[in-house]
């Protein structure tokens, strides 16, 4: 009997068709975006931004150019600097940074997810990127963690909601994209992403920043081992900074909230709430 169920044009039966989609959803696909199948393997690049060096004055002298291990990547990192640069506006950075291409996650992503929260806040919060509930409403942090967070925060008397900007946050992510099955970001995938955040991080003007878990750590500081570095001021993009443990982690390992709780004090400290 035929089972009407088909992969890549080839009939498959029942289990086979509960097998292949079993192997999907560990892959990381968890939902149908489309009506057709789309294979992604399967589409054309994104175009290429002219390399800095293709319209930079050419020399009559012919001296070969130094070797880049990805040009393309180079490439990609300087049209992200200059699309940040034009940048006046938050509003104005959110366009450009959504019309960059130089990220294939946008292209497997439902949403961009830029802020949320009041651009005016005396903290900005900086975690990792959308996951599969903020990809789906385009607000950063509004799953299980981003519910922590709020309650992390409004131990202290702050929250996103809050009209005052005294008492109120900022929030964004690393990644603007959500990552497929939601595996953490790739450095060159942060790299694109940094001029953008830098330029975020001026444009909001923040008194301090919250670095929650590795990423952004990674991408504001260049070092890694948040139980290490969590709890101790430092300073990103010139501004005083204190790395903390992700909400995700706070929800897996419960014992770590004690320490979170000690920099949320440290944070309401230094903020003289
Ligand atoms: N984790 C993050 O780092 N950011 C989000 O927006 C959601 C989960």
């Amino acid at each position: 009997m035929e089972s009407g169920l088909t992969w890549r044009g080839a009939e498959v039966d029942g289990w086979t068709a509960l097998a292949l989609l079993e192997w999907q959803r560990e892959l990381g696909v968890d939902e149908p975006i489309l009506d057709e199948p789309l294979d992604r393997m399967d589409l054309p690049p994104p175009p290429k931004p002219v390399a800095p060096s293709a319209i930079a004055p050419q020399s009559h002298a012919a001296v070969p150019a130094p070797k880049q291990a990805e040009p393309d990547h180079a490439a990609f990192v300087a049209e992200a600097e200059a699309q940040a640069a034009k940048a006046t506006s938050l509003d104005m950075l959110a366009e450009l940074q959504s019309g960059f291409d130089g990220l294939a996650l946008k292209r497997g992503a439902r949403n961009f997810v830029f802020s949320d929260g009041n651009p005016a806040a005396r903290v900005m919060i900086i975690g990792e990127a959308p996951g599969e509930e903020e990809d789906a409403r385009g607000l950063p942090f509004v799953g299980r963690a981003g519910q922590l967070l709020d309650r992390m925060l409004a131990a202290i008397g702050l929250g996103r909601d809050v009209p005052d900007a005294a008492r109120s946050v900022y929030i964004a992510n690393v990644l603007k994209w959500r990552p497929p099955g939601n595996r953490r970001p790739q450095p060159n995938e942060v790299a694109l992403s940094l001029p953008f955040l830098r330029k975020q991080v001026e444009l909001a003007g923040p008194e301090v920043i919250l670095l929650m878990g590795n990423t952004p750590c990674a991408a504001a500081l260049n070092r890694e081992g948040i139980l290490r570095l969590r709890g101790n001021w430092t300073e990103a993009f010139g501004r005083p900074a204190l790395p903390m443990t992700h909400p995700a982690y706070l929800l897996r390992n419960p014992i770590a909230k004690k320490d979170a709780w000690a920099d949320l004090l440290s944070l309401a400290a230094k903020l003289d709430l």
